[in-house]
């Protein structure tokens, strides 16, 4: 029984969700918010039991416990370095929401810092997880795919001016970055879950849609480091909130439904090229249907904390997400083509906040 400590009420209340409907794996004694009135209307709101589940707004008192073993943070980012860094060093495990942190400095002083104390450091990307995905794995290890083409993702969501007012959001202090760090990180997390990793890529960034000041809209290109080929187009601007992904193998073609936040679940549709649809149907119709998002996020994470896995999230992937943000930061600011992996002698290594913020008229 892992026993989880969330910090920090807004999304961790679908954390606690999600824990809740895994009562063999995870316990969570604390709900902390400095806001200790919205972590008391989660524990209602989500059914959990306040004889097991304690609201507090005092971090050093959680800290300071040797019941909890996680550390949930669920915390606005600016927060996340500090926040992560003090957990690992008093001993716990640590899953905090993406961004992981903000610099790849700051990445690789985290997974130093959980290595040193021999604790597990997971960054939240949860969209890896249900069932539409599981299929288009499966169908690619036994074989149906054969070498990847291209893909091409949507991240086209609607963001206005009351998502906006919050006092960490929009800023590059508070939020860190905008659409390409905050929005699509999941859907780019996917990307190379699935194709493996970036070579190279291209972007161009703007602010179109909202009056902040990070980037709100972006057209990205990838060459993988397979040789194949992949854009991504990013809004905040949309009429709704869709994500859309194509993916087209020498066998196989793959979309996903249009889910914004769940693209593992819906109905993907995988046609093949020139081979027996019959067979890949009935492929597909004897493949389980594991748990979907933060579920599946956590009961993987569970397999690992047992050493009993290797389906979850690692610290690495976390480096990872921000190297590719770091990389189409530098690459929209300086028009230029960016190899990667960044080291720590990459123009952005130590942050990519630009040196003057504000807002862009
Ligand atoms: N994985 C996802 O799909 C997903 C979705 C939404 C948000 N997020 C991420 O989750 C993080 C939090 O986002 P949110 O939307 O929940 O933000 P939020 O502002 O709604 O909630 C953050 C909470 O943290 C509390 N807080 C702030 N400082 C604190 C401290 N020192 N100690 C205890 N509590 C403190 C605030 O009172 C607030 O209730 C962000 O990094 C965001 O990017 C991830």
């Amino acid at each position: 029984m892992i026993r989880v400590a969330i910090i920090g009420a807004g999304i961790g209340r679908e954390h606690l969700r999600a824990y809740l409907q895994l009562p063999d794996d995870y316990v969570v004694p604390v709900l902390c918010d400095l806001d200790a009135a919205r972590a008391a209307e989660v524990i209602v709101n989500e059914r959990a039991d306040p004889a097991v589940t304690h609201v507090t707004s005092d971090f050093d008192a959680v800290l300071a416990r040797d019941d909890i073993d996680l550390i949930d943070i669920c915390l606005p980012p600016h927060l996340h370095f500090d926040i992560s860094m003090t957990a690992l060093q008093a001993g716990k495990h640590v899953v905090c929401e993406k961004p992981l942190v903000s610099s790849l400095r700051d990445a690789d002083a985290l997974i130093a810092a959980a290595e040193a104390a021999g604790r597990v450091l997971t960054p939240v990307f949860q969209y890896r997880y249900g069932p539409e995905i599981a299929k288009l794995r499966a169908l690619i290890d036994a074989g149906f795919a054969g070498k990847p083409l291209v893909a091409s993702i949507e991240t086209h969501w609607r963001r206005d001016a009351d998502y906006y007012d919050n006092p960490w959001r929009g800023t590059w202090q508070g939020e860190q970055g905008g659409a390409v760090l905050g929005h699509a990180i999941h859907n780019h997390d996917l990307l190379c879950a699935i194709l493996g990793p970036i070579k190279r890529l291209s972007a161009f960034t703007a602010t179109r849609v909202n009056k902040i000041e990070v980037e709100d809209c972006a057209a990205i290109s990838f060459e993988m480091e397979s040789g194949a080929l992949a854009t991504s187009s990013i809004t905040l601007g949309a009429a709704n909130d869709t994500s859309r992904f194509r993916f087209c193998f020498e066998n196989l073609t793959a979309e996903s439904d249009l889910l914004p936040y769940t693209p593992a679940a819906g109905t993907w549709t995988f046609t093949t090229r020139n081979r027996d649809q019959a067979a890949l149907d009935a492929f597909l119709a004897g493949q389980p249907a594991p748990p979907l998002g933060f579920v599946g996020f956590f009961a993987a994470l569970a397999q690992a904390l047992q050493n009993n896995g290797t389906d979850a999230v690692v610290a690495m992937d976390g480096r990872r997400s921000l190297e590719l943000v770091s990389a189409i930061y530098e690459s929209a600011r300086n028009g230029r083509m960016i190899d990667l992996p960044l080291g720590a002698n990459a123009a952005l290594y130590n942050g990519w906040l630009p040196e003057k913020t504000g807002f862009l008229e």
